[in-house]
């Protein structure tokens, strides 16, 4: 069974499938744009839909080398490759599952359970609040309504200017500092409500 694959300058992601990803990678050259057809084995009777450029496909597939292409290494994998394109669409999962030898359905469930992972492209400063217990009970939920008003954003959502987007974490390991916050890598401990507009503010003109 195999399914044409289009380079990324025609529409996004269309990955119709949640079985394992093929054995073999054809690759054609259109006018203009390298496009790939993709083969997932006739047994799993499934359409895999891959929509990248060869450049990105060969950075995921590097990714996964740099782990040996180890499935339980997956998660590392999902890390940097979200650091890398900054989150982590279907077909990006496809391709993965395919290096891995795994399931995509089974890539797909590990990005869906861990909120760190996003399928949905992030702001240019990401912003994360800890929902983790001790944040919890110190008043998170207060912190991330107060994002979420300033914003006018839901979690999993991004601005329109493309600047901010909004999830929630679980435990960063910072407790002590609870409540916590994430704006990219930067740290924000003991967040209030009244503290989300002064952080909000340190990003305005960048
Ligand atoms: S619960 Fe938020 S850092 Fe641990």
């Amino acid at each position: 069974m195999v399914s044409k694959i289009i380079s990324d300058e025609e529409n996004p992601i269309s990955a119709s499938s949640t079985k394992p990803a093929g054995e073999q990678y054809n690759k054609e050259v259109g006018d203009k744009n390298k496009s790939y057809t993709y083969a997932a084995p006739e047994k799993e009777k499934v359409k895999v839909k891959v929509k990248l450029s060869e450049e990105k496909i060969n950075r995921i597939k590097e990714i996964c080398e740099l782990f040996n292409n180890d499935p339980g290494e997956l998660i590392n994998v999902l890390h940097q490759t979200q650091q890398a394109f900054g989150y982590l669409p279907a077909e990006v999962q496809e391709v993965i599952a395919h290096s891995l030898n795994i399931s995509a359905a089974h890539v797909y469930g590990v990005v869906t359970f861990y909120s760190y992972f996003t399928m949905v492209p992030k702001g240019r400063f990401p912003i994360s609040i800890c929902t983790g217990t001790a944040c919890y009970v110190r008043g998170a939920e207060k912190v991330l309504e107060e994002f979420k008003r300033q914003l006018k954003l839901n979690v999993g959502e991004t601005t329109e200017d493309g600047k901010f987007s909004l999830s929630c974490l679980r435990c960063v390991g910072a407790c002590g500092l609870a409540p916590v916050v994430l704006v990219g890598e930067k740290v924000y401990g003991r967040v209030s409500p009244d503290g989300v507009k002064a952080i909000l503010e340190a990003y305005k003109e960048q």
